[in-house]
């Protein structure tokens, strides 16, 4: 079997282009699924039809999804190039969201750490797993700003912050590229997404129409894609819905004058799953003969996995209604892609059947898991009852108890079996540990179930009472109207209560949840989907051998009511807090306007105070920053780790502002009874926002700095900015 096996440049791309016969760029634009490389026929032969594909079709498609395993990439690969005539590799990718068969937690898990190198790290190690298993492209970062926590897919965001979810965006690419992609066969290529807006669908349900202004799109939602896009994101995938009207998948604003002249992005646009066909259902062409021309003049190299592209673009182009140099130049992008990852060289890359057994699932790895979950669970409440002592009798009882459904939602290869369950994390710990022999249904439990558990909490000193969501209930095409948790386990909560008043609740679940119904317990902790080593971490948190450091990225609401409520929303001409018991002004009736568990909030072992907030000026410019600084202290006797963050509230803008916006965060381990002044520093740029023109400036006037340990808890100073012009 012979390849190129020479490193290609532009002209030898090129060329191979110029070789190319007009259906064989066609089906370079075309993924398909693994089931098509089955060797199964029935398997094959029922989705080629109905994608009207031939035998040809599937041997030049450029791409595919959804196949892994080193022996078998390596086959599908070496097929592929025994049957292509210019002997071009294909390319193979799949979703490694939050790991690939070791199962990091979620990334609205990873958010919470407020730590990059988490992110850096968890996407290191899934690319290395990924890529022995022979993929060489994975569908992340998702970096859609999300502030709806009904929308399934909250989970796989870093949530409601774009400066946040930014500075993961860049280093989960930074984690699965590395430095040199080309030669480190270890990395994987990343493709961002959803490109633009996916996680503001109305009413957050999913695949729903998006609304908004080119000002707030820029604003809020851009910035997390161009940050991956900035590190070097070699792919990004289009969006189900539309911006402004116009699809995603077919708008030439988006994709041409903002992601490729405005943000130079020259790498690969693939649609998402069925998206250029899915144009005709957004009707705004009338077949997918218009699906096809929409979105090749959009700019969308590849197509997954529908076919208007194999169907219609060679007619469009006879017709003279699109311009082959389109299609050459999405052909050029996929092509110098392939050769950005080496596979001209070497069209197996880092496939290796031995050495994927030796990485897969490490021990080193699943501790690299453990430490990375520590760092997500967030404690939301605890009166004095965690951590827990080895030397206390503790029942760990409710539906969430024993699970191993901990990998959430995109957990692809993950294995539920391979997944340490919060009971085996305990019995590691202490045995002095009571759990039921009962399974308990999280919906439904038997009778037999709720007595044994309200038995077992009645002899306990002390209950953890483990509760949640289940995997299918986030995720894609999972979006919740009540998130509440389940009427069962709200049931079992005030039946514990009345046995036992120490309870500590535990969570496993997807998005933010409406906790009405759980405030009798003493702690509540939040453990989202932790992945494979979850309920390792979740145990050693509980019994203190972690400190929790943990803080939300994303709000809490009171009830599904209040929903969307986020930390950096706009005054209105008639806020709450002008006059609390005045009528008319912004506020419901039967709620506060404040979410229960604020963005940013979360509690540690330790206690951290923060005092002496200080400005070495009152006036910065544009050239000359503002120093400034907190001093933080650990009261307690227990080390910990605090992140300061600080806050910025532009108070007159040419447009409205929000009443603050995330600006800096800083990550500070204390020791037991110990002091640190954190210094920050204030640039101009950090007081720019997008303005009526469509671009970021900043304007004189006053602003006020705001820091502490979450986005309600703030030490307050004012400054102001004086520009020369
Ligand atoms: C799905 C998702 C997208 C994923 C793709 C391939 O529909 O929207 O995030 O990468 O299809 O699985």
């Amino acid at each position: 079997m012979k390849f190129i096996g020479e490193k290609m440049n532009k002209t030898n791309l090129t060329n191979l282009v110029d070789q190319m016969t007009l259906t064989e760029k066609v089906d370079q634009l075309l993924q398909l699924a693994a089931a098509f490389y089955s060797d199964k026929a029935e398997e094959k032969t029922g989705p080629m039809s109905d994608l009207g594909l031939n035998e040809d079709n599937i041997n030049n498609a450029g791409t595919t999804l959804g196949i892994s395993g080193a022996k078998e990439a390596i086959c599908v690969q070496k097929t592929y190039m025994e049957k292509n005539r210019l002997n071009i590799p294909t390319l193979l990718m799949a979703d490694i969201v939050h790991g690939f068969r070791t199962i990091f937690p979620i990334p609205l898990a990873l958010g919470s750490s407020w730590d990059l190198s988490v992110a850096e790290k968890m996407a290191e190690v899934s690319a290395k797993e990924a890529a022995v298993s022979g993929l060489h492209v994975t569908f992340s970062p998702m970096v859609d700003l999300v502030r709806d926590p009904r929308w399934g897919r909250v989970m796989e965001s870093t949530g409601e912050d774009s400066f946040l979810n930014s500075r993961f965006a860049a280093a989960f690419v930074k984690g699965y590229q590395g430095d040199d992609l080309a030669n480190d066969f270890s990395r994987v290529a990343a493709c961002v997404k959803h490109f633009a807006a996916y996680g503001a669908a109305i009413g957050g349900r999913d695949y729903n129409t998006v609304n908004m202004s080119e000002r707030q799109l820029r604003e809020s939602y851009l910035p997390g894609y161009k940050a991956a896009l900035d590190a070097g994101a070699k792919l990004v995938m289009t969006s189900f819905n539309v911006v402004d009207g116009i699809p995603a998948t077919g708008n030439e604003w988006l994709f041409r004058d903002v992601l490729r002249d405005e943000f130079g992005f020259d790498g690969v646009v693939i649609s998402d799953w069925g998206a250029v066909k899915e144009i005709v259902a957004h009707g705004v062409v009338a077949d997918e003969k218009g699906a096809a021309e929409l979105a090749i003049k959009a700019g969308v190299d590849i197509e997954m996995m529908t076919t208007c592209y194999s169907r219609y673009l060679a007619e469009l182009i006879a017709e003279g209604r699109v311009a082959e140099s389109l299609l050459d130049e999405a052909v050029l992008r996929i092509l110098q892609l392939k050769n950005d990852l080496g596979l001209f060289e070497n069209p197996y890359r880092g496939a290796d059947e031995w050495l994927e057994a030796e990485l897969i699932l490490s021990d080193e790895h699943r501790q690299i898991a453990e430490e990375i979950a520590a760092k997500s669970i967030v404690l939301l409440k605890n009166e004095q009852i965690l951590p827990l002592k080895r030397s206390e009798k503790v029942a760990i009882i409710g539906p969430a108890a024993q699970t191993q459904d901990i990998l959430g939602a995109w957990s692809w290869q993950g294995k539920q079996s391979e997944a340490i369950s919060l009971v085996t994390g305990a019995r590691r710990l202490s045995d002095n540990i009571v759990v039921g022999q009962e399974v308990f249904d999280y919906f439904e439990p038997s009778q037999a179930a709720i007595d044994e558990a309200l038995a077992l909490a009645k002899s306990a000193d002390k209950v953890v009472l483990a509760l949640g969501e289940q995997e299918w209930m986030s995720g894609e095409a999972a979006s919740r109207s009540d998130i509440t948790l389940p009427e069962a386990q709200l049931d079992l909560v005030k039946l514990v209560l009345a046995q036992n008043e120490q309870v500590v609740v535990t969570l496993y679940n997807g998005r933010p949840l409406d906790l009405r119904g759980i405030d009798g317990a003493k702690a509540i902790v939040e453990a989202w989907f932790p992945g494979t080593e979850g309920g390792t971490a979740l145990a050693k948190i509980l019994w203190g051998d972690y400190n929790p450091s943990a803080r939300l990225s994303m709000s809490f609401p009171e009830s599904v009511g209040q929903v969307p409520v986020y930390y950096n929303c706009d005054n209105t001409g008639r806020p709450y807090e002008s006059d609390p018991d005045e009528k008319y002004v912004s506020k419901y009736l039967d709620v506060s306007n404040y979410a229960k568990y604020p963005f940013g909030f979360g509690l540690s072992y330790s206690q951290f105070d923060y005092e002496s907030l200080i400005l070495e000026d009152q006036v910065m410019t544009e050239n000359r920053n503002l120093r400034g600084s907190v001093r933080v202290t650990n009261q307690s006797d227990v080390a910990g780790v605090e992140t300061v963050q600080l806050y910025i509230y532009d108070k007159v803008g040419q447009v409205t502002r929000p009443v603050k916006e995330l600006k800096g965060f800083y990550r500070v381990a204390l020791a037991a009874k110990s002091s640190q002044v954190v210094a920050f520093e204030i640039d101009e740029s950090m007081l720019q926002y997008v303005h009526t023109n469509q671009k970021m400036s900043s304007d004189s006037g006053e602003f006020e700095l705001l820091v502490g340990p979450n986005s309600r808890d703030l030490l307050k100073v004012t400054f102001a900015l004086k520009k020369n012009r």
